[in-house]
């Protein structure tokens, strides 16, 4: 297993459509087959001893998507959490959501309020599901915050710092992601942690969500492992 293990991984899940299209299965078999990824992403990563996994799982853009799909992806949420909730308990998992959930169903919501309260107490890995979740608008958010004290006279322009948008955002009291993995062979952000990912390293894969196995995520941290992380400075190894 890789020597530096990071603190916080973020994975943009992708390639679930593909990998059913390939066999001539219906897209949400994807995404049915990548619930059992999401399963051990989770398991591998609280093995390898990262404290926070930040999972991308519904953005700000899949509204665009049929509807038929947003609704299986959504059950398919509830599914897994009603499922798999005592297993994460077992584990030490703490789930926690990011993202803007004043559009998320009832249905898919009860799941959502059920899993957050039974794992409140997890001392283990911390899981961050990301749904309705975009960077930008995270980020609009936390303007409009510090623009309010602004406007009450609360705080000064000039006496805004990085730490307080920071400290707005939905990964408040996570550290920045250090490694970021991305599957489906795409080499792009798509909005997620468009602020926290200033210095992470990044890890792209052609490999396909369903289709990542220990060995994938093995080799993603050994990428990470293997990274020198200046942050703009100078080596002094
Ligand atoms: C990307 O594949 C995947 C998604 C947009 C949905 C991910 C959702 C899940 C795995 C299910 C529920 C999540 C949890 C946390 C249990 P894609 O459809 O964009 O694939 P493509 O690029 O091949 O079309």
């Amino acid at each position: 297993m890789a020597q530096n293990i990071p603190r916080h991984v973020g994975i943009i899940m992708d390639g679930n459509g593909r990998w059913a299209q390939r066999q001539g299965l219906l897209r949400t078999v994807g995404h049915r087959f990548g619930t059992e990824t999401v399963q051990r992403a989770m398991e591998y990563m609280s093995r390898a001893g990262v404290s926070v996994l930040t999972l991308y799982a519904f953005s700000t853009e899949n509204w665009k998507r049929p509807e038929k799909e947003i609704a299986t992806i959504m059950s398919l949420l509830s599914e897994y959490l009603y499922k798999k909730t005592p297993e994460m308990r077992s584990s030490g998992v703490r789930l926690n959501f990011i993202g803007d959930l004043s559009r998320i169903p009832e249905e898919s919501m009860k799941a959502v309020r059920y899993a957050v309260d039974e794992l409140r107490n997890g001392s283990g890995l911390k899981v961050n599901i990301a749904l309705n979740y975009g960077g930008r608008a995270e980020i609009v958010t936390a303007v409009r915050s510090l623009a309010d004290d602004v406007a009450r006279g609360r705080l000064r322009p000039e006496d805004i710092t990085e730490d307080m948008i920071s400290a707005r955002l939905y990964t408040a009291d996570d550290p920045d992601p250090d490694l970021i993995i991305r599957t489906g062979a795409e080499t792009r952000l798509s909005n997620f942690l468009t602020w926290q990912s200033a210095y992470s390293e990044l890890y792209f894969t052609p490999t396909l969500w369903p289709d990542m196995q220990d060995s994938d995520f093995d080799a993603a941290l050994e990428y990470y492992s293997s990274r020198d992380r200046r942050y703009g400075g100078l080596n002094n190894a």
